[in-house]
């Protein structure tokens, strides 16, 4: 039996296996370089071809660039018109940005349980109506598979509600044969360096197949200037009260390359994500994740579920554990939103100015049971289209070995 490296053993990897990569390749270079000699830095042809291109890949009417996925889901509650008084029912377990763009938009997240996936539980979403009206449900396609949105769309039909979809973590995943992005009233997608496709630095998009939402997105996100709309004889005459949020020439043109391969990133993910699959099924204690056949899953990031007691190792210790083999796992989001600080605090206008004008609810008072529970038992592996199939050994190795340790 070998020895953990966290216990002074020899590690798996000598080289740690990084949680995430970017690759930028030549055609992205002499993209920026020709942008860099050129000079036009903020707008230019990469942003019209960009857009054209991802309205094409997820199949849809409109597709409007962002300057990053946190503005993208703004400016899409601003577009719905959903602000002051609004409520927007939504998942615990995410990024910040899910629910604190509700907020900065004038409107008040709710928070709804989750299922085993860490996507939104529809009999819990069902619940939530039952005692009260939500004007929207923002779903979040967890890691990138889809959300069970048979059940969420007919939740959405019977309350006259709007589906917002934070698609940060999912280009390309389908639900049904139906792409996210077209599965709700409009979806944001993030173009973070590690996300499916990176942008140059930060990034974002929003997808509807509405003229008239586009046409208002167009306007937030550059000032409400009317040059957006008739061109420039609208130059300096403002429309609406809108934003400087949008994506600059460079990352649009890196964005527009990232794009092409877009299917070879996926197809990469998926073949590892099975294998992996594959290699830490049976192991006791593990709980892999599922890919139900009307799904596509493109694993933006493969997340497991550990049993602590049957694995011998708390799922801090596995972390750590599995880091010390060179292997860069992580806890992911370790404390649902609801039980986060800034939720706890939220109706102190000193961190959240919006409370000067909204009450709040108790935050602390949510039931959140199996959310609650996830977060404490959730490990991220290292997942990205340039893992080795070797590196993918390497990390099954070391969890095998990690369990065997305990185990013995
Ligand atoms: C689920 C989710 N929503 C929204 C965002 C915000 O995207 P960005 O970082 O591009 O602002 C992220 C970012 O990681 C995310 O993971």
């Amino acid at each position: 039996m070998e020895k953990p490296a966290i216990l002074g053993g020899k590690p798996v990897s000598k080289e740690k296996i990084p949680f995430a990569k970017v690759i930028i390749r030549e055609e992205e270079k002499k993209a920026v370089e020709e942008i860099l000699r050129e000079g036009s830095l903020a707008g230019g042809e990469y942003i019209k071809k960009f857009e054209k291109a991802f309205a094409e890949f997820i199949g849809a009417k409109h597709a409007i660039s962002i300057s990053n996925g946190t503005d993208a889901l703004f400016l899409s509650y601003l577009a719905l018109g959903i602000s002051f008084g609004a409520k927007v029912l939504t998942t615990p377990i995410s990024f910040v940005a899910t629910a604190s763009t509700i907020i900065h938009a004038g409107a008040i997240p709710f928070f709804a349980d989750v299922l085993n996936d860490a996507n939104l539980d529809p009999k819990s979403v069902q619940e939530m109506f039952r005692k009260q009206k939500f004007d929207a449900i923002t779903v979040v396609h967890m890691y990138g598979k889809p959300v069970e949105m048979d059940e969420i769309k007919e939740i959405a039909r019977e309350n006259n509600a709007f589906i917002i979809e934070d698609a940060a973590h999912a280009h390309g995943a389908e639900y049904k044969g139906t792409k996210v992005g077209l599965l709700g009233d409009i979806a944001a997608f993030s173009l973070y360096p590690t996300k499916i496709i990176a942008a140059g630095g930060w990034g974002g998009v929003i997808v509807t197949n509405s003229d008239e939402i586009a046409e208002k997105l167009i306007l937030l996100r550059a000032h409400g200037e009317l040059r957006h709309k008739i061109g420039p004889e609208g130059a300096y005459e403002y429309e609406i009260l809108g934003y400087n949020m949008r994506m600059s020439h460079i990352e649009a043109a890196i964005a527009y390359y990232q794009l092409r391969r877009i299917n070879e990133f996926i197809s990469c993910r998926r073949k590892l994500a099975k294998m992996l699959s594959d290699l830490l099924r049976d192991i006791p204690g593990i709980a892999i994740p599922e890919e139900p056949p009307y799904v596509k899953h493109v694993y933006y990031i493969y997340s497991i579920l550990i049993d602590e007691k049957t694995i011998g190792w708390t799922r801090d210790e596995f972390v750590k554990a599995l880091n010390a083999e060179g292997i860069e796992a992580r806890k992911g989001y370790h404390k649902p939103l609801h039980q986060q600080p800034l939720f706890k605090m939220i109706n102190d206008p000193t961190i959240n100015h919006f409370a000067k004008i909204n009450k709040y609810p108790n935050y602390a008072e949510f039931k959140l049971p199996n959310a609650e529970r996830i977060a404490k038992s959730t490990v991220w592996l290292p997942m990205h289209p340039y893992l080795t199939e070797e590196q993918i050994e390497l990390i099954a190795k070391a969890i095998h070995k990690l369990v065997q340790w305990r185990r013995k």
